[in-house]
């Protein structure tokens, strides 16, 4: 069961926390894991880190938000299942402010990476999906997209607001020719920059399961929506996040 042995796996924003943890997993049940990020040094060491399990990575550096680059690199490689992972605001930090104190300028980043990006990467390899009729597409959302929130981050979520109506889409144009499309929206999760105890705890006190998720809790999701087991499952919305209330 859910052995992805023989299938290519690109996942994007994959050199460090939750988009490392994903392409282990499915490292680790046979794929061959394409290792994006912006970042060619955070991109080798995660694939090398794979590698050093005995599993197959290779690294890959783009800008999920550069369409151009994106074809290019992409474009004349096989790819069984796509994870869109590279999110927050891109390779900037994110700055979560009340909307009505925002600038325009704000927007583009969050939009640019959580939205464009999952369209640019869908988009090199949709085609090819479609002619092997085999594919799976699987969007890294939150609940940021699904559900308002009074933490400063409107411009984020309606761009993972976006990429989940995106994939529904995608799901359904493409429900007949053997190409799934999902999203996973994540709750409360550990983030590789904030190493504040008391904030983590603080955040984890809110989870129902009484932690943060880690990458480890989202790679066994998409193993599952990358299986050929998961085939009747397509233009859902699954919340991995610890219980918390979503709707
Ligand atoms: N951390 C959380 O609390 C949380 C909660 C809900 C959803 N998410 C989503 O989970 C996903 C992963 O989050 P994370 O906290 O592990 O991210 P992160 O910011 O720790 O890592 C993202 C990686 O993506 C790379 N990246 C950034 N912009 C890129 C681009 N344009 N092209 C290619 N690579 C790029 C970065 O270099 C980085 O290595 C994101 O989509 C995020 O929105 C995170």
């Amino acid at each position: 069961m859910f052995d992805l042995k023989g299938r290519v796996a690109l996942v994007t924003g994959a050199g460090q926390g939750i988009g490392t943890g994903i392409a282990r997993h499915l490292a680790r049940h046979g794929a061959r894991v394409l290792v994006n990020d912006i970042d060619p040094a955070k991109a080798e060491a995660a694939a090398g880190s794979i590698q050093g399990e005995d599993g197959e990575a290779e690294a890959l550096t783009f800008d999920v938000t550069d369409r151009e680059a994106v074809a290019a690199a992409l474009g004349r490689r096989a790819i069984d299942i796509v994870v869109n992972n590279a999110g927050n605001a891109g390779a900037t930090p994110m700055r979560p402010r009340p909307f009505r104190e925002s600038e325009p300028a704000d927007w583009a980043g969050p939009i640019d990476v959580n939205l464009h990006g999952v369209m640019n990467t869908t988009h090199a390899v949709l085609g090819g999906m479609v002619e092997r009729r085999h594919g799976r597409i699987i969007t890294i959302a939150s609940g940021a997209g699904v559900i308002g929130l009074p933490i400063g981050v409107a411009p984020y979520g309606a761009a993972k607001g976006g990429s989940i109506s995106f994939m529904r889409h995608i799901a359904v144009e493409n429900a007949p020719l053997g190409v799934t499309a999902n999203s996973l929206a994540l709750g409360l999760m550990e983030m590789a920059e904030v190493h504040d105890e008391d904030l983590v705890a603080k955040l984890a006190a809110t989870v129902p399961a009484g932690r943060l998720g880690t990458g480890d809790d989202v790679g066994p999701a998409c193993l599952w929506l990358a299986s050929d087991e998961a085939s009747w499952v397509t233009g859902q919305t699954i919340h991995v996040n610890g219980g918390s209330l979503t709707t």
